[in-house]
């Protein structure tokens, strides 16, 4: 059970999401979608609803948690799983860090929206370079902080190797092909 894209677009307003963040996650999302509709086409088996629900509704609690200094990667999965959305609790709960032990056959959801989240700055789309950069600027306090934030870059790193041996394509050109595929859907020419 998955809820709509309005429905979850009503869920963000109505939790009161700050406005950047809410841009943030739509701009995830269009990420995540895009691997996701790429990496299917390529025999994986990536749940799209699920993965645009969890995308949109990634950041959901981070709003109250930047007061409360809790996790919202956690109360964020606990709220959603409350609400009997299981699956997109999972998801949420590994969108920062992947702690699940990683299938080397398929790409998972988490992975996708994991990616995804580390792909976009604020509502922009950089490199992981780009956005670690950010992310030790703004966290990196203490060597432990900095020790942290480099191993999540190579956890990072070996993400984005998995999905693009599959999609044979350039992380260097994700904007690019975004946008290409955007405007051939515009068209009405899908490209295969
Ligand atoms: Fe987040």
């Amino acid at each position: 059970m998955i809820p709509t894209r309005e429905e979850c677009l009503k869920m963000m307003v109505q939790h009161g999401m700050l406005e950047n963040i809410i841009d943030h996650s739509l701009e995830v999302a269009r990420v995540a979608i895009f691997l996701s509709v790429q990496l299917n086409k390529k025999g994986e088996r990536v749940d799209l609803p699920l993965v645009e629900a969890a995308a949109l509704l990634h950041d959901l609690t981070k709003t109250e948690c930047l007061q409360t200094k809790e996790d919202h990667a956690q109360t964020g999965s606990r709220l959603l799983k409350e609400i009997g959305y299981e699956r997109i609790g999972d998801v949420i709960a590994e969108h920062i860090y992947l702690s699940r032990a990683r299938d080397p056959d398929r790409i998972s959801e988490e992975e996708v929206v994991n990616y995804a989240d580390k792909r976009v700055q604020h509502d922009r789309i950089v490199s992981l370079e780009e956005r670690f950069e950010d992310l030790k600027k703004r966290y990196g306090k203490s060597e432990r902080a900095l020790e942290l934030l480099e191993g999540l870059r190579s956890d990072t790193l070996e993400i984005e190797r998995k999905i693009y041996a599959i999609l044979e394509m350039d992380p260097n050109q994700l904007e690019r092909h975004l946008f290409e595929e955007e405007e051939a859907r515009r068209r009405g020419t899908d490209r295969k």
